[in-house]
């Protein structure tokens, strides 16, 4: 077996999700898109999903992403959706807001629209679709490309913080309802898989520089603390050997190494990947095969 076998792949025939996180600009939604493009060339059901209301998977795929599942023309196995925040917030909060009207006052009502009026509400809606998806069973692999690093780790740490929504859903009553405890355990579910390392990769992206490894070092101590950990590092834009023949990139190179080190030192328990940087943009099929087998094979 592979190092990838267990990184790409449940070993036990059930779904593995594989989330790219990292700060912005680093190669989340390329590095989604390689290996969505690699799974699904494998012949696993790969369903790319992207929290990012940019929605760049579509570009990089030069083919249209909607908010609903979608095959990709040209490439088997693999199928998009975009789930955007905003729409789902509004979604989220009109079911909410009318579910309360039944059983609260005005005053209530306005109280609660006011404080399911913040980025909080977003998150939790993005993350409630994803879970619906994520709940299918349809695929073998769910490849997630998220935003920036600080937008992931909200959307984790709020369904972590269940109760607290609770409190705002329920207003001044303390009921529950059978729905609350039905998404609940959908949750519960959900941040199970999660810690569980044979059903999700969870992978940060970073530039083999100091600020992207610190940020991306601090934003995995921070999933640890939930108790995911993280498996896979991706140093991406790696000058190639055979390129650092001047002295410029030679020192661009070494620095890049020395880095490496570190990163490899940071996370210890992880996988390492070095992705080169390429003499061109990622984006289009050709492309991400090239990239995919360099990578994967
Ligand atoms: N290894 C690479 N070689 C060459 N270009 C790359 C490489 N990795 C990423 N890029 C390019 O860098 C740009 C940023 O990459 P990408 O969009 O994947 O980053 P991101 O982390 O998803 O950004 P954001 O935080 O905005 O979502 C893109 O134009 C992409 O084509
Ligand atoms: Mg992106």
């Amino acid at each position: 077996m592979n190092k990838w076998q267990n990184l790409l792949y449940s070993q036990t025939g059930r779904c593995k999700h594989i989330f790219f996180s990292g700060k912005g600009g680093v190669g989340k939604t390329s590095m989604a898109c390689i290996t969505a493009f690699a799974t699904a060339g494998k012949g696993y059901r790969t369903l790319l999903m992207t929290t990012d209301p940019a929605a760049h998977i579509g570009s990089v795929l030069e083919r249209p992403v909607f908010d609903e599942i979608t095959d990709v023309k040209g490439i088997p196995n693999l199928y998009t959706i975009k789930i955007d925040p905003k729409q789902a917030a509004e979604k989220y909060k009109n079911r909410i807001l009318e579910e309360a009207k039944k059983k609260f006052d005005a005053n209530i009502i306005t109280g609660m629209a006011e404080e399911l009026n913040s980025p909080c509400t977003e998150e939790m809606a993005a993350f409630l679709q994803y879970v619906d998806y994520a709940s299918l069973d349809d695929f073998d692999v769910i490849v997630i490309d998220t935003a920036p690093t600080g937008h992931t780790l909200r959307l984790l740490e709020l369904p972590m913080d269940w109760s607290k929504q609770l409190q705002v859903k329920a207003g001044l009553s303390t009921e529950v309802s059978e729905e609350d405890r039905a998404q609940k355990a959908k949750f519960d579910k959900m941040i199970a898989m999660m810690k569980d390392p044979a059903a999700t990769t969870f992978a940060f992206v970073m530039y083999p520089e100091k600020t992207p490894m610190i940020e991306a070092y601090r934003a995995s101590q921070e999933l640890a603390s939930f108790g995911i950990q993280t498996q896979m590092v991706i140093a991406n834009m790696m000058i190639p050997q055979e390129q650092a023949i001047t002295p410029f990139f030679q020192k661009r190179r070494n620095m890049q190494l020395k880095y490496i080190d570190e990163i490899r030192q940071k996370f210890s328990m992880a996988t390492l990947v070095q992705v080169p940087l390429f003499d061109r943009e990622i984006k289009g099929i050709e492309t991400l095969s090239m990239a995919s087998k360099l990578i994967f094979s």
